[in-house]
């Protein structure tokens, strides 16, 4: 066994060069509630936000390691998106990976490969960079037991996980926990903090447990303005100061009814929410829409149907045009039926994705040099 050596020249940690593995995790999108919009500093939040945790639309990163032979660059990486070289998205993961360096030392030592790819179709406009991040960030913390400093660790520190997945997004630290996640200090809920999720599957009524999330894809163009740029917009924002009072205050109520088991409750603050978002937008500096007419038709046909069914269905909205319908399991024929009959119609190539609150993250075997399972969806 050669082991690369640890000195002043070369600061790189011990890593043994026969230490060739590979590392595949599987993880969800989410979908918030209350809406994370403005940031400051190291990605950190200007207001506590909370989400379901989905299922169906999710990432799959495939990490295989080695010793690196070659030092001309902070990281050693080959990035693939869906089986092909993606100059942008890699360039992206390269910087997410210098960003690591201080907290994953094994970085310096290692050549990575990473290819990554979606359930859903990345033309879809869903939200990509939760599942994405969450993925990459498991799989950098599997790592980090078989090669790196965690080496004597059992299992992965999810709270890490978290803390390293909102560095590359700041929704994707609310991927990490099965059912629902927190993320952001609130006085409401002992442990929250700005720096990682925390999770929520225990403080919330059993109906939402199985919460299920149609997701209307509205529009597949891609979008006019990012969500980096759109948190930015927040800094000069003439309403910023309100939203962060309205998020909180939407919080506090949205913990009540999500405890309680209060549907109705849950869904009016969820659309307010949305609605919010959307509002800040459309009066930012510079001003821009993310909605679009299938939008608005899809909402107004939402609402009513609420009103002549009283099927409890709500809407709520990303950072995009495609609507998100949350409503209980128990209705899952009744909405099938309305998606069919009257919603379909308003989705590009009459697209949508059956989606439901789920477990999170999961490992997949393929390759695992480690051979142990060492994740653990409980937070310890
Ligand atoms: C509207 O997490 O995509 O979906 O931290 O810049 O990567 P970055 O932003 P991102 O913002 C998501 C905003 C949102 C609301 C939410 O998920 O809370």
């Amino acid at each position: 066994m050669v082991t690369l050596p640890r000195s002043k020249e070369n600061c790189m940690p011990s890593i043994k060069a026969d230490q060739v593995g590979s590392v595949s995790w599987q993880s969800p999108s989410n979908i918030a509630l209350i809406k994370y919009w403005g940031k400051h500093g190291n990605q950190l939040p200007n207001n506590p936000s909370i989400s379901f945790t989905l299922s169906k639309s999710f990432s799959e990163t495939t990490i295989t390691y080695s010793p690196r032979t070659a030092f001309d660059r902070p990281i050693s990486l080959d990035f693939y998106f869906e089986g092909k070289q993606n100059k942008p998205f890699s360039d992206r993961v390269r910087q997410y990976l210098t960003k690591l360096l201080p907290s994953f030392s094994y970085l310096s030592g290692i050549h990575l490969e990473i290819s990554s790819s979606n359930s859903f179709p990345h033309s879809a406009g869903i939200a990509s960079s939760a599942s994405a991040f969450s993925a990459l960030a498991m799989a950098l913390c599997d790592i980090d037991i078989l090669v790196g400093d965690s080496a004597s660790a059992s299992q992965i520190d999810i709270r890490k996980a978290s803390e390293m997945a909102r560095l590359g997004s700041g929704s994707a630290c609310r991927s990490v926990y099965p059912k629902m996640a927190l993320w952001g200090l609130t006085d409401q809920i002992e442990q929250s903090t700005d720096l990682a999720s925390i999770p929520m599957g225990d403080q919330i009524h059993e109906v939402f447990k199985d919460y299920r999330d149609a997701i209307l894809i509205a529009s597949q163009d891609q979008k006019s303005v990012s969500s980096s740029i759109g948190h930015s917009l927040m800094q000069d924002h003439p309403f910023a100061e309100t939203r962060y009072r309205e998020a909180r205050s939407n919080l506090n109520q949205i913990l009540v009814a999500l405890k309680s088991g209060d549907i109705e409750k849950m869904g009016f603050i969820t659309e307010m929410e949305a609605m919010q978002l959307h509002a800040l937008m459309l009066c930012s500096k510079p001003n821009y829409i993310l909605l679009q007419p299938n939008t608005l038709q899809i909402i107004r046909e939402i609402k009513n149907y609420r009103k002549e069914s009283k099927v409890p269905v709500h809407f709520t909205l990303d950072a995009g045009p495609n609507v998100h319908i949350l409503y209980p399991s128990s209705f899952r024929t009744e909405v099938r039926n309305l998606i069919e009959e009257r919603l379909l119609i308003y989705c590009q190539d009459a697209k949508w994705i059956d989606d439901q609150v789920g477990d999170g993250p999961s490992k997949k075997n393929n390759g695992d040099k480690g051979g142990l399972l060492k994740y653990s969806p409980r937070a310890d």
